[in-house]
Order: structure tokens, then sequence, then C-alpha cells
């Protein structure tokens, strides 16, 4: 199909419930954040929509991306890979991506409307699968353990963690997200470049507030709130440095 958040957001508008799955071995169009493209070789990625009608002010939009990439986290700590967070919507590997989350919704007065979660994690590409462009940039499950995690098991995996993500943020413990996001985050603590509306700094991460906004202490020292924008990790504390024990993959497969 062209995007499933195309093809998701149809079926809202002809009713499709909460907990809409929309499901492409392929898509010829698919998008990413800021309007760039999503490319994908056919049948290698898992590409989903999810359709979540959560009953929240708009503003608070971001806290849905940061708990599905809690749930990504999880779910690849499952198939025991150690993908960290960065900031707010990229999960990596080694400093590769490895998953882009798009969350889409159109606002409405003072209530969400029903909002779109787009999923893509690249499962079994090789090297050669990528374009050259995005090569050392990009990773791949398969890439990353030389298993073929099979694409249904991961899927069903990480619906069940995002209904309990989820289900933390509709019932107003979103403390319980940033906690899980904090572990798996490989923004904190790092040098990062910020680029957002009114321009380009550098500083240092450390924290995230309550709204989901990253904090960061300017290189000028002043402490900067960023509610949107991309951001590039110059120095890292270690991408290696989420390191999975037995027991952490158990209790997170517990929930
Ligand atoms: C990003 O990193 O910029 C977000 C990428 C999101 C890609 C997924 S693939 C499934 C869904 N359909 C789309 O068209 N985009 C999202």
């Amino acid at each position: 199909m062209g995007s499933t958040n195309d093809v998701a957001r149809r079926l809202v508008e002809d009713g499709a419930p909460e907990g809409t799955v929309v499901v492409a071995e392929s898509q010829t169009r698919g998008r990413g954040r800021q309007g760039r493209r999503w490319a994908s070789t056919p049948g290698k990625s898992l590409l989903f929509s999810l359709v979540l009608q959560p009953d929240l002010p708009p503003l608070e939009l971001p806290k849905i991306t940061l708990a599905a990439a809690v749930a990504v986290a999880r779910t690849c700590q499952i198939f025991r890979i150690e993908a960290g967070i960065k900031w707010p919507n990229d999960l990596l590997v080694g400093g590769r991506k490895l998953c882009g989350i798009l969350t889409e919704m159109t606002p409405k007065k003072d209530k969400m409307s029903p909002v779109v979660l787009g999923i893509g994690i690249n499962l079994h590409q090789t090297a050669r699968d990528f374009p050259s462009e995005l090569r050392s940039i990009a990773t791949s499950c398969y890439l990353v353990t030389g298993r073929k995690v099979k694409k249904i098991s991961f899927l069903q995996e990480l619906l069940r963690e995002l209904e309990t993500g989820y289900g933390w943020l509709t019932r107003g413990d979103f403390d319980r997200v940033l906690v899980e996001w904090r572990k798996y985050s490989v923004t904190l603590g790092s040098r990062v470049q910020v680029n957002h509306a009114n321009g380009i700094f550098t500083g240092k991460a450390f924290d995230i507030d309550g709204m989901g906004a990253l904090l960061v202490r300017n290189d000028n020292g002043t402490v900067e709130r960023v509610l949107s924008g991309d951001v590039k990790i110059l120095e890292t504390k270690g991408f290696n440095q989420i390191k999975l024990k037995r027991q952490d993959a158990k209790s997170a497969k517990k929930g």
C-alpha cells in the first residue's frame, strides 16, 4: 500500500475503532517525520499503524510517541536486542537507526481526535538492502543479531507492550512511562545538537520533563526545554551502555 498511516486514517474516517491495526508488507509512500520519506525494502520491515482514541488534550500527543518508543525498546529487549531511545522517537542500536515512529492526528478544539501511531522497524535487512546513503546510519534486527526474528511474533509482543504503555498513559501514570524511557534513553547524559524552530544550539541533555520535553543545558549555561525538533547526538555516554540482564528481559516480558 501507499502508507499504513494513510490507510489507517481513512479507516478511522469510516468509523474504525481504537485498536485497529494496519500492517503492510511494503509501502510505496512511507512517510517519516518532518515530511521525510520512509524507504523500506519490500517484505523486510515491520510496517504498521495503530489507531488510538486517547482521552487527552492535543498538547499531550508527544507522550504517546514516548510511550511507543518505550514499547519498542521493551520488545527489542524480549528478543535480546539492545536498542536505545533517541529523543523523541528513534530507536538506535550502536548509534544506527533501527526503528522510526510517526504519530499523527488532526487536532480538534480541546479534545484529541483519533491518533494514528505509525511504526517502522528494520527487521530482516542486510547492509545491501539499504540505499547507499543510509548504509552507515541504519541497521536491522538481523544485522544486529544474525537471527531472523519472525515478523508476526515481533508484532504480537510489540502490540502487548503498546497496550501496557498506553494503559499507563491513559490511567494518568505518565511517570511510569518516564521511568522506562529514562532507562532506555541514549540521549540523556549525551552532548547534543538541537535543531528546532528557533535555530540550532548545542548542549548536554540531562532530563525529560512531565510533558515529554527534553531538557538541555545549553553551552551558554541556560536550560532549554525542547518540545519538538531534531536532536543529533554529538558525544554519547556510550551506545553500548544498555546492557541486558536476563532478569530485566524477564520483567519486561511480564510487564
Ligand atoms: C521517522 O523516523 O521519521 C518515522 C518513520 C515512521 C515510518 C512508519 S512505517 C509505518 C508507518 N507508515 C508510514 O507511512 N510511516 C510509518
